[in-house]
Order: structure tokens, then sequence, then C-alpha cells
């Protein structure tokens, strides 16, 4: 494999991506760099649903394997939500900022804290498909503490570590986090 594409257009996301894969001296392209693709659904009832529908339809439209992912953080005193529903938690259009106020507010009081990002990554050569997935497992906060990062990271401390996603050096974050298990995976599978 001399090429990937990353079937996403989340700038923070790529970021990552590319960070994680960058040792394996392959040409990464992402969404961003094909302008004409369309944005896929995610309407899928699971997450890995949701990766191999947008992983197939790049792979599909510019004929190279294609990596996507996708993630729910799982909150233990919800049964699991928002789990596949994460991005919209607050509504159809819901900002990060909406959907960490929701949450903050459904475990108003509640004493179980406990929570876990999951994330399948999936990818999809022609009639090929893998999906490979990371848990990171830790807790939601009573408050936001921090700038960095995105998404529900200013509420989620991970487990051992006293500080959020959104404090921490990207590089750790990357280390330890649901994404950066189910990328290591699939880097783990290529080396094989
Ligand atoms: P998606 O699967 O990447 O679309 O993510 C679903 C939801 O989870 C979105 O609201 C993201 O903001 C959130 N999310 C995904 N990955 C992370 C992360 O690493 N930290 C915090 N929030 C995340």
């Amino acid at each position: 494999m001399d090429k990937l594409i990353l079937a996403s257009r989340n700038k923070n996301k790529i970021e990552e991506m590319k960070q994680l894969v960058a040792h394996l001296g392959i040409d990464v392209f992402s969404a961003l760099d094909f302008p004409d693709l369309e944005e896929v659904e995610e309407d899928k009832p699971t997450l890995e649903g949701n990766a191999l529908k947008k992983a197939r339809y790049v792979n599909q439209q510019t004929g190279i394997p294609a990596l996507s992912d996708d993630t729910g953080l799982e909150v233990e005193a919800l049964d699991g939500a928002p789990g596949v529903y994460s991005a919209r938690y607050a509504g159809e259009n819901a900002s990060y900022q909406d959907n960490v106020l929701k949450l903050l507010e459904a475990l108003k009081g509640k004493e179980n804290r406990a929570a876990q990002f999951r994330t399948v990554v999936a990818l999809v050569d022609g009639d090929q498909e893998w999906t490979f997935e990371g848990v990171c497992k830790g807790k939601i906060i009573e408050d936001q503490i921090g700038k960095k990062g995105f998404g529900y990271d200013p509420i989620f401390m991970p487990n051992e570590f006293a500080e959020t996603f959104a404090q921490m050096d990207p590089n750790i974050k990357n280390l330890i986090s649901h994404r950066g298990k189910a990328v290591q995976r699939f880097l783990e599978f290529l080396e094989d």
C-alpha cells in the first residue's frame, strides 16, 4: 500500500490520524483533497456500520484504500448513551459545546461518572474490508477543563490521569486514546 485516504473532513481528526501514520512513509490524503466527495450520512445503528459506510464510499469514488473512523462516547449511568449518536446528542446541528452541556446536565447529581470512548476504524480496499477497535476508559468530570483537542475532550478524564484530554499534550492523547489504539491495531495489521 503506497497511498491512503482518510475518509474525513474533520481537521482535528485528520491531523491526529496523519500523525499516527506518519512513520509509514505513504502518501496520506483526506476528503479535503477531493472536494467533489459528498458528505456521507452516518445513519447506521453501530459505529462499525458507519465506519464501513464512509470508507466504502470514499474508496469507490477515489480508488485509493480508504480509512475511516467512527467514535462514540459511552456513559455507564446513561446505559451507553450518547454512543453512536455522540455527534448529534444535543440535536442535528449541535455544536461540540451544545453536546458537552447536554451531557453535563444529564449527569448532574449522578455519582457514577464512568465512561469510555470507543472508536471503530474501517479500512476498505475494493472488496476487502477490515475493522479495528480501540477503547479508552475514564470518567466525565463535573466542569469543563482545558482548551486543547475537540468534542467532549474538556470533560473526559482518562483513567490513571489527573487531567482531561483537553489539557493533555496531543502526543500523549494519541498514545492512550480510543482512536490512537484503534489506529495502532490497524498499523499492527499493516506490519503483519
Ligand atoms: P465522530 O465519530 O468522529 O463523528 O465523533 C462523534 C462525536 O464524538 C463527535 O461529537 C465528536 O466531537 C466526538 N469525538 C470523537 N472523537 C473524540 C475525541 O477524541 N475526543 C472528544 N470527542 C470526540
